[in-house]
């Protein structure tokens, strides 16, 4: 795993960004595993600048997203695949027919599940996966566990993540309970995974995630065992590692 630091949230998307574009430059039909959430925001905004500049044609490549709310329709403006519509894919020339993100709408869950999980087989799996972390670890909605979830499957939001994510809804009773998630064994499959996280909040789990013991509470301590892991981070989201654990970060200005 590499660590990279990133002064801000600005420099940390711009650096995210880059690594993204340079996937997509190598190999034009690359296949993006795409997040949602905060953490992105900034990485698909300058991703859409360089698609803009002409710097990057997104018309050969494909998306596979991690997760989405079970129950929520595509036009529901809380869904996943609205997010994705709105923050990336309407600004840039990907093929829509090209985006796979699971179906909330789909009651059947272990059939969805299994589609999903066909529909990435069938792409030949992810290139590059991006990764944003949940204050509890959670990577996708893979929340702290007994054991790590393999496949894609439906799971029940922790009330850590329900309230994190009730700032994006009117009340907190609106957000969903449960979510259609790529499991461990999807997003470890990945060729590639680039993980961001910014802001103070994320600076604890982002020490249990580096340095602590890998284990399924934890669930994105997994990432230690992947032999093609970039986390870029800001300095505030480093700060722990920073104090604990120095030498796991490149890039950091000498204290
Ligand atoms: C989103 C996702 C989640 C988020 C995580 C961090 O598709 O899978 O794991 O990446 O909850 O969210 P933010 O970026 O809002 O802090």
């Amino acid at each position: 795993m590499r660590i990279l630091y990133a002064a801000d949230y600005n420099d940390l998307s711009r650096k995210a960004a880059n690594l993204i574009g340079a996937q997509v430059i190598m190999k034009p039909d690359c296949v993006l595993g795409l997040a949602t959430g905060s953490s992105p925001l900034g990485t698909y905004k300058c991703l859409i600048e360089a698609y803009e500049k002409g710097d990057l044609d997104f018309s050969r490549c494909f998306a596979a997203n991690l997760d989405e709310y079970r129950g929520l329709t595509k036009d529901n403006d809380q869904s996943y695949a609205y997010f994705m519509y709105e923050n990336l894919f309407k600004h840039i020339n990907i093929d829509m027919a090209n985006t796979n993100i699971p179906d909330g709408t789909n009651p059947d869950a272990e059939a969805e599940c299994k589609r999903y999980d066909e529909a990435v087989a069938a792409l030949g799996g992810v290139d590059i996966q991006l990764l944003g972390i949940g204050n509890n670890g959670h990577i996708g909605f893979n929340e702290p566990a007994d054991e790590f979830p393999t496949g894609t499957h439906c799971v029940d939001l922790t009330d850590s993540t329900i309230d994190a994510n009730a700032r994006f809804f009117a009340r907190r009773e609106d957000v969903p309970t449960q979510a259609y998630t790529m499991g461990i064994k999807t997003i470890m499959s990945a060729k590639k995974i680039l993980l961001i996280a910014s802001g103070e909040n994320k600076a604890p789990i982002m020490y249990e995630m580096a340095a602590g013991p890998v284990v399924p509470s934890v669930p994105a301590s997994i990432l230690q065992m992947h032999n093609d892991v970039t986390v870029v981070a800001d300095a505030a989201a480093l700060s722990i590692l920073l104090e604990k654990a120095p030498e796991l970060v490149e890039g950091a200005p000498k204290a």
